[in-house]
């Protein structure tokens, strides 16, 4: 079966990396997704990006998100991903980065419905674990294809559905339209996941009951908030903040080494969000670069917020 929870963390390039979902896991054992991870740069055999289907010393269920074009290099990926422990392997069709659009991969497969297929295909005859697409409404708002194009990647064998109910030209701007995902839901067989403008608990149960999908995938709530999930699923642990923020700090500095300190300012600056002095504290980390500075920051700030 796809979709191992209800509830789940979206990909997101930059963000949900090893120390994110590691943060995430502090809350929950729900399905977290890696970001996006090039097919191309695997198969040419970059190193970087080879580590970041790295899943050791991470528990629970993890799915990997593989981008790319051609369906033989998507298949060696995701045969690369399922060793790497995978338990699900998400193709991107929906990401509308122009590099990534200009290469005929991400959004633009949705107007490429046959290489769509034929990458699902060739991905389902060499793995065992499912195999899933998430996409978006269409192409611009007079080109809404997704029924469609989901019907067409059932054809070809794909085990489940993430819609972000948007275009490709909306980017996230706009209102997520959830309209089209109970659309998608009455017209194929397999499990469907509402995407777009969940926040909190509220939205996801709103969302679920007018679209009758079969779970929701959290994106941008869950930047500055590992534990949105949890939250969502009204299950929250009590938790001190000034610790969980140390220790999201610490595994970026243990994963990218010196360079953590500045993969760390945003997340910082997230979780500093909608606080006071947040404008203060965010100039005083984006100037900072000594690790233990940075750390003492952090208990300062988020102490006194506590408190
Ligand atoms: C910083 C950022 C990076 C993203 N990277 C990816 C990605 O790698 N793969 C993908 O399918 N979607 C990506 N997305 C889209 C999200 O997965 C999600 O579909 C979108 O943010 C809408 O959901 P939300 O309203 O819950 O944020 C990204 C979004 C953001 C904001």
């Amino acid at each position: 079966m796809p979709f191992q929870s209800k509830t789940m963390l979206a990909p997101m390039a930059g963000v949900t990396d090893k120390p994110f979902r590691q943060t995430v896991r502090l809350f929950c054992n729900n399905l977290l997704f890696t970001e996006m991870i090039s097919a191309d740069a695997l198969c040419y055999g970059s190193k970087q990006t080879r580590q970041m289907m790295d899943l050791s010393a991470e528990t629970g269920p993890i799915g990997i998100q593989l981008v790319g074009n051609d369906p033989k290099v998507m298949a060696r990926a995701a045969q690369m991903a399922e060793q790497a422990g995978a338990v699900q392997i998400d193709i991107n069709m929906g990401c509308p980065v122009k590099k990534l659009i200009s290469n005929i991969s991400g959004s633009a497969l949705m107007k490429e419905p046959y290489r769509a297929y034929q990458i699902v295909e060739a991905v389902k005859k060499v793995v065992s674990v499912p195999v899933t697409v998430k996409t978006r409404l269409g192409w611009d708002v007079n080109h809404i294809t997704v029924v469609d194009f989901v019907r067409h990647l059932e054809e070809a064998g794909v085990d489940g559905v993430t819609v972000h109910a948007r275009t490709k030209e909306q980017g996230y701007s706009g209102r997520a339209d959830w309209s089209w995902i109970q659309k998608v839901k009455q017209a194929v067989p397999v499990p469907v996941i509402a995407n777009g403008d969940i926040t909190d608990a509220q939205t996801a149960e709103a969302c679920l009951a007018q679209t009758g999908a079969d779970g929701v995938m959290i994106g941008r709530a869950a930047m500055g908030k590992p534990w949105i999930l949890a939250h969502v699923d009204r299950q929250m642990p009590r938790f001190d903040l000034t610790e969980v923020v140390l220790a999201h700090f610490d595994r970026l500095m243990t994963y990218y080494g010196h360079k953590g300190i500045f993969i760390a300012r945003k997340h910082l600056a997230w979780y500093a969000g909608g606080k006071t002095f947040v404008a203060h504290f965010r100039r005083a980390v984006y100037a900072e670069t000594d690790e233990e500075r940075v750390r003492s920051l952090i208990k300062t700030y988020f102490k006194e917020e506590n408190g």
